[in-house]
């Protein structure tokens, strides 16, 4: 359903830091896939997900969803379709704005009337129920300012409002790696949650090998800007953590040093 066509990219073209990270990128991503991504430092993997998102314009190529060639829409317009949670808690909602509001903004995404005509009594009760599923109390703090939740409140939040209304596919950029152990556990629980029930498309990029091992259909590794190695559901199932790191060495041939650098 998402097809990346040889898309090439070069940052800093004519200047001393020129450097091409993708050349002639190809990657192609099922309806209902959920892929993790693992890849060390640099490896091109927000990048990726900043190509499908819009964040960066490519010099060449194409990206297609849904066999609509979107290369051309800019990020706000792919915004509608394209859900996001990045690894800062802060990044996914408004800190002066209440759960309430916030959800508001979410749900309103891609529609033409503002932020008051969400808040009635109807979507109230609709997006308690909507956090309710997170399990953490927020619907009794409907009116608590975001910036005064917790970092893992802010991400579940930031969760709720990326999937409320279903994205064509959820965009997930080391979302659980600023939170403490349990609290990851727990948003990694509930992202697996909610993209299976409601059937999304997601990619999740990932250090945690455990987490992109147990969670998904599909990994895939990244390596200087390309895709080294892509493992689909009946070899990821049988993949240890061991496995991983070794095909690392291997395909990456970095020795001790990488897996030490980019692996939990
Ligand atoms: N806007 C940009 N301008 C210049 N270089 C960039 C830009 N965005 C990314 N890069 C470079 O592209 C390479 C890949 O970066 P990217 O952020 O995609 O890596 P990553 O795999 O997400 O790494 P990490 O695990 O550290 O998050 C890096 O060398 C980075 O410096
Ligand atoms: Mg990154």
């Amino acid at each position: 359903m998402l097809k990346i066509e040889k898309v090439s990219k070069t940052f800093n073209k004519e200047t001393a830091n020129e450097f091409q990270l993708f050349n002639d990128l190809k990657f192609t991503i099922e309806k209902g896939d959920f892929i993790t991504v693992v890849g060390s430092n640099g490896a091109g993997k927000s990048s990726m997900l900043n190509l499908i998102s819009g964040s960066i314009p490519i010099d060449k190529g194409k990206i297609l969803l849904n066999e609509i060639d979107i290369t051309e829409f800019p990020e706000h317009k792919r915004a509608k379709f394209i859900g996001r949670v990045f690894q800062d808690p802060s990044k996914g909602t408004s800190p002066s704005m209440n759960i309430l509001e916030n959800l508001s903004l979410a749900y309103n995404k891609g529609k033409a009337f503002g932020l008051t005509l969400g808040v009635n009594k109807k979507n109230i009760e609709f997006f308690k129920e909507q956090l309710n599923m997170l399990n953490l109390g927020l619907e009794d703090k409907i009116y608590t300012k975001v910036g005064l939740l917790s970092g893992g409140q802010r991400q579940a939040l930031s969760l709720l409002m990326a999937t409320m209304i279903t994205p064509e596919i959820l965009l997930l950029d080391e979302h659980t790696a600023a939170l403490d152990p349990t609290t990851s556990e727990n948003i990694m629980y509930l992202t697996n949650k909610i993209v299976k029930e409601k059937h999304i498309t997601a990619l999740m990029i990932t250090h945690n090998l455990n987490q992109a091992i147990q969670f998904g259909n599909r990994l895939i590794m990244m390596h200087e800007g390309n895709i080294v190695l892509d493992l689909k559901a009946k070899d990821k199932k049988s993949m240890t953590k061991a496995d991983l790191i070794e095909h690392f060495n291997n395909i990456c041939n970095k020795g001790e040093l990488g897996d030490r650098v980019m692996f939990a």
